[in-house]
């Protein structure tokens, strides 16, 4: 294979590195291409066709339906790691030894406490405010009460704002959760585990003794294991995009917050129950919606179908469809959503208009019918989701940061008015 990419343009030829990964992908470096052309540039809205960095954290094959982290796949890591264990692999490398894991573990405990002025700032929102746009804002609110800049040369201060924001994380999701529902704030019990702790947190109240149901608890583990991380996501770029200009990490990971709150990223677990609710309640008829979802003069999107990157079964949404069944069953809950789901996956994946656009369900489809089995009220779906995604968000930053990445800043093709005089308002 030629290592060269070539192209002409103007009857002149430009060579251009190529690059091969790991897995074999390849990139063309276009990095001297403005210099050497005399300032053309590429135009790729969406950045479909981009190659923002250089990553050794996740591998996704969207042909295929392969993810790994690390190199260990996504089937595995559910089945066999804790939460912890895989963030921990994911944002340093390598999967922990019992010490480094007792040391993580416990370093993370250790900032469970979050300062108490944090409170004004959540009483300053209303009752109805989403969650999401809350636990932004609080992410965003820590910068405040931890001015102090770490120094990514040093081992020691980037470990400590991992742990910092690995601890303080849940704590806010869970105040977003208590706020929205009018009940007291929990503190956090160190005696628990990460996602028996947050779940905790979400739930006690004080006038009941909290007990934690094993299954719910191996569920939520398996769920937020799925969800963390899926390389350059729209709220992973921007984790990445914000961290270039050397802002934070809780800055970057406050705006990383707000990008996957949309209904076309991480969004789109609320939006899937919605639209299976609006199917049962309009009568249940699965054709009629898969045919407005077709209608390209309707808005309306299949919510839960469809990827960026994925032109097979995202192997997520395959484990989680797997343990879709058995949770509910587990808890004794039948949740009409379900069977619904099923059909409609069913119908589209037999419809040329998706097989044509290779559109499979993707890991939004049944993670939001597992929440609501496991109690957790739509409105937080998505928060669930940034918790999951938060060791994600923290090792793209990491090395983003280690590799001394540029700042990011795209370019533009500008189409509006050339040079005109300015004219006074007396003559317009
Ligand atoms: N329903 C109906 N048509 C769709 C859908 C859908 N869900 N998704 C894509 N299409 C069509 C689209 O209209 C286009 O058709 P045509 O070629 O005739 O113009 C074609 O498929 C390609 O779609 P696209 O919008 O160009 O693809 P994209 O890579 O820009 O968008 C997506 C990917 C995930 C935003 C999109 O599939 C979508 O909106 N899905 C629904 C929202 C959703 O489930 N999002 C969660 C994504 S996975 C988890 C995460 O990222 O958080």
């Amino acid at each position: 294979m030629s290592e060269i990419g070539a192209f002409e343009f103007q009857g002149k030829r430009y060579e251009f590195p190529v690059e091969i990964g790991t897995e074999n992908e390849i990139s063309i470096d276009i990095k001297k291409l403005r210099g050497t052309t005399g300032g053309v540039i590429t135009m790729d809205p969406g950045f479909k066709n981009t190659g923002s960095c250089k990553s050794e954290i996740t591998f996704l094959d969207g042909e295929k339906g392969i993810l790994r982290h690390r190199g260990y796949a996504i089937e595995d890591l559910t089945k066999k790691a804790s939460f912890l264990e895989v963030a921990y692999l994911i944002i340093f490398g390598e999967l922990p030894t019992k010490e480094q894991f007792a040391k993580f573990e416990a370093d993370i405990k250790k900032n469970t406490l979050v300062n108490e002025e944090m409170k004004n700032i959540l009483d300053g929102f209303p009752r109805s405010a989403h969650p999401m746009g809350v636990l932004s804002s609080l992410t965003s609110a820590l910068t405040a009460f931890h001015p102090e800049y770490t120094d990514v040369q040093s081992e020691e201060d980037m470990y400590n704002a991992i742990t910092k924001i690995l601890g303080e994380f849940p704590v806010l999701a869970a105040w977003a959760h208590s706020k929205n529902d009018g009940k007291p704030m929990n503190y956090a019990d160190n005696s628990l585990g990460y996602i028996e702790n947050m779940l905790m947190m979400m739930y006690k109240v004080p006038t009941e003794k909290y007990k934690t149901n094993p299954v719910v608890l191996k569920a939520m583990e398996e769920l937020l294991i799925l969800h963390q991380d899926h390389e350059q996501n729209c709220s992973t770029s921007t984790v990445r995009l914000v961290g270039s200009s050397h802002a934070s990490l809780f800055a970057s990971i406050s705006a990383g917050v707000s990008a996957l709150w949309g209904p076309l990223h991480g969004g789109a677990n609320q939006a899937v129950i919605e639209m299976l609710e609006e199917i049962i309640a309009d009568g249940g008829d699965v054709d009629k919606f898969i045919n407005k979802a077709k209608d390209k003069n309707d808005p309306f999107r299949l919510m839960g179908f469809g990827h960026r990157v994925y032109k097979n079964f995202d192997p997520r949404a395959l484990i989680i469809k797997g343990s879709a069944d058995a949770v509910l069953s587990n808890l004794g809950v039948t949740d009409p959503t379900l069977k619904v789901a099923k059909h409609l996956e069913e119908v589209a994946l037999s419809d040329p208009y998706f097989a044509e656009r290779k559109l499979f369900p993707n890991v939004d489809f049944y993670s939001g019918i597992i929440y609501r089995a496991l109690g957790i009220p739509v409105e937080m779906f998505t928060v669930m989701f940034a918790i999951g995604r938060l060791p994600g968000w923290i090792a793209q930053w990491k090395e983003m940061r280690m590799n001394n990445e540029p700042i990011g800043r795209p370019r533009q093709l500008y189409m509006g008015e050339i040079k005109r005089d300015f004219k006074n308002v007396s003559e317009r």
